[in-house]
């Protein structure tokens, strides 16, 4: 039996080292961010065209500094205005002798959000929100970024031409050709009259891990009541120290702490900084570890109650440079079916294939802890999760208080091996777990982690 449930954890490490290189995410097999281009209006010369961004996965989202849709037109089409967003370059208009210039001539032209508060007429429903999108799941409300904009320009023809190679400016997604689509339409009067756009284009975009990033960016550490043991995460989760491309500083004492970081940004320590691909982030700067991971996510399984039990989750941020605003952890553990209660965190399963639902979704509270503040700032947050027993899954034994995968951010974070699992004592935990050593030690841990 033991041996089938060791078996089992392999299985799941191995699909989770195996997953994210496809691009394609089990927890969230559909998820994809669609741009659509409604073209509402085609006079001679000038086409007028909304589009709209749709962030359609569940828990992953776009963080600052949000999107920067990019895209190639096929003509010599310009932008002569827009709305709720704004080119990054005007580009060279010396063409256009009119009195007005359009607002962007460039071939391949960037478009970033306006930002929240933009007092201009220049504002849409759905505009203004620096680029920032948030998952389905975390705020429906906030998961479209809408613009709109007049192109026309020299030798276009008054027939719309769709642009090719798109791009959305954030680390991880790479996006399809654009495909032609059932018309939108839109109500008005209350629903009684429809009106459609002339055409509908669809353009996907899909995440993949290894894109964004290629080493991980988080790992797992797990203690249990039963055992004094701390797992730590794996050495060299997401790097090594002293690896070329790795930086971290040693210390955050102030002064320490800034002397070390001029010399990791101007690389004085000999390293040539990594070329970056396209759509690929920077390598964190995190205080150094032996992870070097920039999120630690530690498990905890604290207590054990006659019918329910109840485990820690701490997440820390190792990242110097950076705030993780809107940030969420996707967990998968069978027991999560029966979870009674969340302290402090939100939460809602992912009921991804409608009949299990071992997986959930846990983000921060808005204005109380939705930001994990950068390391040295108190960059670290914890819940406590309370779980029924349910009689025929329940077991401590073979690591089953643990969970089989965890995602921060929607990235897969590395786990301990299962074979190093804290293991229970052969005794038998009933005895055990009453003894007020344990009970001690346990407290002890509460307030270490
Ligand atoms: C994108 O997501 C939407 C909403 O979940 C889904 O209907 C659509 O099929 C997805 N598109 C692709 C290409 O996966
Ligand atoms: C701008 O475009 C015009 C004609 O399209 C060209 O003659 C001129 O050299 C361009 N200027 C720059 C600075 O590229
Ligand atoms: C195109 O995108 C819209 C919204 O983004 C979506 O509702 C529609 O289902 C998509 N159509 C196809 C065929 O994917
Ligand atoms: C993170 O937030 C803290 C507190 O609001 C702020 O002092 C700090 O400058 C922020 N760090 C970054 C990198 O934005
Ligand atoms: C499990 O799924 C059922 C039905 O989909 C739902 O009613 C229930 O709230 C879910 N339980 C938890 C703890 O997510
Ligand atoms: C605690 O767990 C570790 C790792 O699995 C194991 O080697 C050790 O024997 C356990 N300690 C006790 C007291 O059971």
């Amino acid at each position: 039996m033991g041996m089938v449930l060791i078996l089992i954890f392999f299985f799941f490490s191995l699909i989770s080292s195996i997953s994210p290189s496809y691009g394609f995410d089990p927890l969230d097999p559909y998820g994809n961010i669609t741009i659509k281009w409604d073209l509402l209006l085609s006079t001679s010369g000038t086409n007028n065209l909304m589009v709209s961004i749709y962030n359609f996965q569940q828990y992953r989202h776009v963080e600052p500094p949000g999107w920067k849709l990019n895209w190639a037109w096929k003509g010599k089409e310009v932008i002569w205005s827009m709305q709720g967003a704004e080119a990054t370059e005007q580009g060279n208009c010396t063409e256009f002798k009119g009195s007005t210039l359009p607002h962007c001539c460039e071939k391949e032209p960037f478009i970033v959000d306006l930002l929240p508060g933009t007092n201009y007429n220049a504002q849409t429903q759905n505009c203004c929100k620096g680029g920032v999108l948030s998952s389905m799941k975390q705020d429906p409300s906030k998961y479209v970024a809408t613009f709109q904009m007049a192109v026309g320009g020299s030798g276009t023809n008054s027939r719309f031409i769709m642009p090719e190679n798109f791009n959305l400016g954030v680390p991880g997604y790479s996006c399809g050709g654009a495909v032609k689509v059932e018309p939108s339409r839109y109500t008005t009067d209350g629903g009684r009259r429809w009106t459609q756009a002339i055409a509908t284009w669809n353009v996907t975009c899909m995440y993949s891990q290894s894109l964004a990033s290629p080493t991980p960016r988080c790992c797992v550490s797990l203690s249990a009541f039963y055992n004094q043991t701390i797992v730590s995460c794996p050495r060299c989760s997401c790097g090594c120290q002293g690896q070329p491309g790795t930086k971290c500083v040693k210390s955050t004492d102030h002064y320490l702490f800034r002397r070390e970081l001029s010399s990791v940004k101007t690389g004085r320590y000999g390293e040539t900084p990594p070329l970056l691909k396209q759509n690929q982030d920077p390598t964190p700067v995190v205080r150094c570890s032996e992870h070097m991971c920039p999120i630690r996510v530690h498990w905890h399984l604290k207590q054990s109650y006659k019918q329910y039990w109840r485990a820690k989750m701490t997440v820390t941020n190792f990242n110097i440079m950076k705030n993780y605003s809107e940030w969420n952890l996707v967990v998968l553990h069978p027991n999560l079916q029966s979870l009674t209660q969340v302290f402090s965190f939100n939460y809602a399963p992912l009921n991804r294939y409608g009949y299990i639902n071992d997986t959930g979704m846990f983000w921060g509270l808005p204005f109380y802890n939705d930001i994990l503040l950068q390391e040295g700032k108190n960059g670290n947050l914890q819940t406590e999760i309370l779980l029924r027993k349910d009689p025929e899954i329940f077991t401590f034994r073979e690591g089953w208080g643990f969970p089989r995968k965890i995602q921060f951010n929607g990235d897969e974070c590395v786990m301990p091996p299962p074979d190093e699992y804290p293991s229970l004592p052969n005794k038998g935990l009933s005895a055990f777990a009453t003894t007020p050593f344990i009970i001690l030690f346990s407290l002890f841990l509460a307030f270490m982690l």
